[in-house]
C-alpha cells in the first residue's frame, strides 16, 4: 500500500515505542487516550509498519463492533496472519471483510483433517479445544526470529461480559509462556474498562503491562495537513488561521481531518463557515441527539455537568449543579451513581487519575453547547 499522503508519521514516538515493547523489561504495553485521538491510526500506520520493516511479525486485532466474538476475531486474524506470511504476502486485514466460516490450519480436537468454524457463531464461553488452538496459533507466530507484536485494539470489549474470562485467562497463559517471544500492545479508549478488568479475576493480565502515553498532536500535524491539503486541491491554507483552529477544536486530529474534508469539497467556504458544518457534520454522524434521547433525565443531567469542568460526581457540588439542572434537590451519590453506571454502560462516561468526564471530547462540546435539554415531549426511559 503506498503511503498516506494524509497522515501525520510520528517517527520518534513510534521508534520509542517499538524498542520499549521488543527491548524493555514489560512484555506489554497499554495506551489509553480519549476517543478519535489518533490511537488506531498509531497502530496502523505507524507501529506496525516500522516494526514489519524490522522484521517482527505483526498481528493486529480489534475487538471494536465486530460480528465475531473476540476469539473469532484473534483465531481470524492469526490463521489469516500465518495463510499470508506461508504465501510471502503482506498482512493486514478485517475480519469484518469475509465469510464468517474460517478454515483452521490445524484440526484443533485432534489429529488429521483439517477443521472449519463458523466464527459468528462462537458466543458464549469459548470451547477448550479453540483456546488450545489459539495457544498453537500463537506459538507459531512468535517462532519466527523477531519477537511477534501483538496489537490488540479496543480491550476493553473483552472486559465486557464474563464469558471472555476464560478468553483472557488463555490469552494471558500464552503471553506468559512466551515472554521474550511475543510482545503485546493493549489500547482502548475507555480507561473506566480497563479498570474493570484490572479488578477483574483477569487482573494479573494486565500487571505485568506499562503504560504509555500517546503525544498530543501539535503544530506539526497542522502544518503535514496544510501541504497535504495543497497537493490534493491546489488552495494554499494559511497557517494563521488553521493553528488556531486545530487549537479551537481541542487539538481532535478527527475534527481537523473533518474540516479539510468540508473545505476540499467546497472550495470557496471560509474556515470559519466550514468549522460551523464540521461541527454539525460529527453530531449528525455520531448521532448525538439520538444518544442524548436515549438517556434517562437525571443521565442526561449527570451528563450535562460532566462536561464542564466538575469532575467529582459525588460531591456536593457536584450533586447540587445536577439538582439545579433538573430543578429539584440534589440527587443522592447512590443515585448519580446508577447514572454513572449506565453512562459507563454506554462509553459516554470515563473515569481517569483526574476524576470524571465525558469520554467523547466532541460529545462533551455538543452537550456544553446544544444538548442542554430534551425537546418536550420526548420519552423520557429512566
Ligand atoms: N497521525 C495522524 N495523521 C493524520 N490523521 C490522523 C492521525 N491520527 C489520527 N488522525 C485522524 O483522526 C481520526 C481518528 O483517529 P483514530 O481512529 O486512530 O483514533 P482512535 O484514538 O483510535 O479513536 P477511537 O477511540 O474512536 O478508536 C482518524 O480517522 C484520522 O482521520
Ligand atoms: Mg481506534
Amino acid at each position: 500500500m503506498p503511503p498516506d499522503p494524509w497522515h501525520f508519521p510520528r517517527p520518534e514516538f513510534t521508534e520509542q515505542v517499538l524498542s520499549s515493547l521488543t527491548q524493555g523489561p514489560a512484555q506489554a504495553l497499554t495506551l489509553f487516550a480519549p476517543r478519535r485521538t489518533g490511537k488506531t491510526e498509531f497502530l496502523l500506520k505507524d507501529l506496525a509498519p516500522l516494526a514489519g520493516e524490522r522484521e517482527h511479525p505483526v498481528i493486529y486485532a480489534s475487538f471494536w463492533q465486530t460480528p465475531f466474538s473476540p476469539l473469532g476475531v484473534l483465531l481470524y486474524e492469526l490463521e489469516t496472519w500465518l495463510a499470508r506470511a506461508s504465501v510471502g504476502g503482506r498482512v493486514r486485514s478485517a475480519a469484518t471483510a469475509l465469510a464468517p466460516k474460517l478454515r483452521l490450519s490445524a484440526a484443533p480436537f485432534g489429529v488429521g483433517v483439517e477443521a472449519e468454524v463458523d466464527l459468528s457463531a462462537l458466543g458464549g464461553r469459548p470451547p477448550d479445544a479453540l483456546l488450545l488452538h489459539l495457544d498453537g496459533l500463537l506459538e507459531r507466530v512468535s517462532r519466527r526470529g523477531r519477537p511477534a507484536i501483538l496489537l490488540l485494539d479496543e480491550v476493553q470489549e473483552l472486559a465486557r461480559r464474563p464469558e471472555n474470562e476464560a478468553l483472557v485467562a488463555a490469552l494471558r497463559t500464552s503471553l506468559d509462556r512466551r515472554s521474550d517471544r511475543l510482545r503485546v500492545v493493549f489500547t482502548g479508549s475507555s480507561r473506566k474498562g480497563l479498570g474493570a478488568m484490572f479488578s477483574a479475576r483477569s487482573a494479573p493480565f494486565f500487571h505485568f503491562a506499562s503504560q504509555i502515553e500517546l503525544p498530543v498532536l501539535g503544530d506539526g500535524f497542522v502544518h503535514h495537513l496544510i501541504e497535504a491539503f495543497r497537493a490534493a486541491s491546489g488552495r494554499a491554507l494559511s497557517p494563521a488561521e488553521m493553528l488556531p483552529a486545530f487549537e479551537g477544536m481541542g487539538r481532535s486530529p478527527f475534527v481537523f481531518r473533518t474540516l479539510l474534508d468540508v473545505l476540499l469539497h467546497d472550495p470557496a467556504l471560509p474556515v470559519q463557515a466550514a468549522m460551523e458544518e464540521v461541527r454539525g457534520r460529527i453530531a449528525a454522524s455520531l448521532d448525538y441527539s439520538r444518544v442524548w434521547l436515549s438517556l434517562s433525565p437525571l443521565q442526561r443531567a449527570t451528563a450535562g455537568v460532566l462536561a464542564t469542568d466538575l469532575d467529582r460526581p459525588f460531591s456536593k457540588q457536584f450533586r447540587a449543579a445536577v439538582g439545579e439542572r433538573l430543578q429539584e434537590s440534589p440527587p443522592s451519590a447512590a443515585r448519580i451513581q446508577g447514572a454513572l453506571r449506565r453512562l459507563v454502560r454506554l462509553d459516554l462516561a470515563d473515569v481517569t487519575a483526574n476524576g470524571w468526564m465525558l469520554a467523547d471530547p466532541e460529545f462533551a462540546a455538543w452537550v456544553r453547547e446544544t444538548g442542554l435539554e430534551a425537546p418536550p415531549g420526548t420519552s423520557e426511559p429512566e
